[in-house]
């Protein structure tokens, strides 16, 4: 990985009406849980992107049938849940922190010794963070650097229930110990002091299971049997945030995305997009299996600076570094508060946004958990080092448009990560007018 360079040349507008490929955390989550259903269901609008086919790898090597001819639509043959078989190698998860975090949340119910790694990302992240309450019901896991990071080694067998508060708000913790839950004899609950994204919850509730919201939580109870139903894959906001947030910020723009997730617990980019004065339009809301969908609209203006509190950002986790670059766009300062848990993603966000923003030439500081954007800045051209981390690599693609002349993203092959086609997407945003897109 991290070969290709993209060269975008600015200044452009976004220009627009598009769609963007499949919801990443909807897409493992669909393979993850049908593949525990009673019977053959089939997945519209799969993202076929390096995280989301590292889980169907993993599926498969855990005995579950994946039908890929069809791109398509994905054809998943459940299991139930007792019924995956032991791998006979090493399960690698690549860059997905998601696919590692939930699968050993299965695992922990399955009598079967299994092991995981990942790439040299993903090896570096918490997984003390799954280990911890998965130990707590019952589970066997041995893990490198004490514990806290892969490779891992699981032997799961019959699970405890137990009632869990999230130490840190993460909704891959939430979904593992949910997902753990479901093999415990008797009902497992979850609580978190600020809500984070409910895709497993509303996954589970669609494909039948007992689940139930309680108060600052959510319970399941375990061994109810999962159905088999199919499940149409909205547009994945965070990947649709890369375009929106440009738009937003570049006066003369104008974009509309189609079909796209508006779960209200990953929309916090639209609500901070809307203090900064942007005009933003939710258009044709639905619900598709349990998950609203709709298409957005903006148009571009000059936005101004806002505080972002530490609550809000679990609903715009995946969202800070484009926020943080039109940020350098806004009149004022933004100032986004308690966003540590950016140290421990991709790449440590917090460093990578700061480098990125300052090599831009925009005034950026990091103090703590903070970080602090001053605008409205002229950004000029350089060169920035995705280091691997496919949002950082969007984001800088994207300060094209407001620079008068090329930036260059090395390391641009880990867009593919989540959003594969980004470079043409791009290009096609942008051909009206100056913008140029080159991989
Ligand atoms: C995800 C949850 C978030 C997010 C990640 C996908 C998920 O992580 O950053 O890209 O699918 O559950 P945390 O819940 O650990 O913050």
């Amino acid at each position: 990985m991290s070969e290709k360079t993209l060269k975008v040349k600015g200044p452009f507008r976004i220009q627009g009406d598009v769609e963007v490929p499949g919801d990443k955390s909807i897409s493992h989550r669909a393979v993850l849980l049908l593949a525990l259903s009673n019977g053959t269901a089939k997945i519209n609008g799969f993202l076929h992107s390096a995280d989301c086919i590292a889980t169907i790898n993993a599926m498969r090597s855990l005995g579950v049938e994946v039908d890929l001819s069809n791109p398509a639509q994905v054809t998943i043959k459940g299991v139930g849940l007792f019924g995956l078989t032991e791998p006979e190698d090493i399960i690698d998860c690549g860059n997905s922190g998601t696919l590692m975090r939930l699968i050993l949340g299965i695992l922990a119910g399955q009598n079967l010794t299994v092991f995981l790694t990942g790439d040299d990302s993903l090896r570096l992240r918490p997984i003390d963070r799954v280990i911890d309450p998965l130990r707590s019901m019952g589970a066997t896991i041995l893990a490198r650097a004490e514990n806290t990071r892969a490779p891992v080694a699981i032997r799961g067998g019959d699970l405890a229930p137990i009632a869990y508060t999230l130490p840190v708000a993460s909704a891959q913790v939430k979904s593992c110990v949910l997902l753990a839950g479901l093999f415990a004899r008797g009902v497992t609950e979850v609580h978190e002091s600020r809500p984070t994204r409910d895709h497993t919850e509303r996954m589970l509730e669609y494909l039948g299971a007992r689940v139930r919201r309680v108060p600052g939580g959510v319970a399941v109870e375990g061994r109810s049997p999962l159905e088999a139903r199919d499940i149409e894959v909205p547009g994945d906001i965070s990947s649709a945030a890369f375009a929106i947030c440009s738009a937003a910020a570049s006066p003369n723009s104008s974009l509309t995305v189609k079909r796209v997730g508006v779960n209200p617990t990953r929309i916090g980019l639209l609500r901070v997009l809307e203090r900064m004065g942007a005009d933003i339009e939710i258009r044709s809301r639905r619900v598709v299996n349990n998950e609203p969908v709709a298409d957005v609209a903006v148009v571009g203006r000059q936005l101004r600076g806002v505080t972002i509190l530490p609550e809000e950002i679990p609903d715009i986790i995946d969202e800070i570094p484009i926020l943080s670059l039109i940020a350098t766009q806004c009149y004022g300062t933004t100032s986004i508060l308690g966003a540590g848990e950016l140290r421990v993603k991709e790449s440590d966000r917090l460093q990578a946004i700061k480098d990125m923003l300052e090599r831009l030439g925009a005034s950026v500081s990091v103090e703590g958990q903070d970080i602090r954007i001053s605008g409205p800045a002229k950004l000029k051209p350089c060169t920035i080092d995705s280091r691997g981390d496919h949002r950082i690599a969007m984001t800088a693609a994207m300060a094209g448009a407001f620079v008068d002349g090329v930036v260059e993203v090395r390391g641009a092959d880990c867009v593919d990560i989540s959003f594969p086609g980004f470079d043409r997407f791009l290009a096609e945003l942008s051909s009206d007018n100056a913008g140029k897109v080159t991989l």
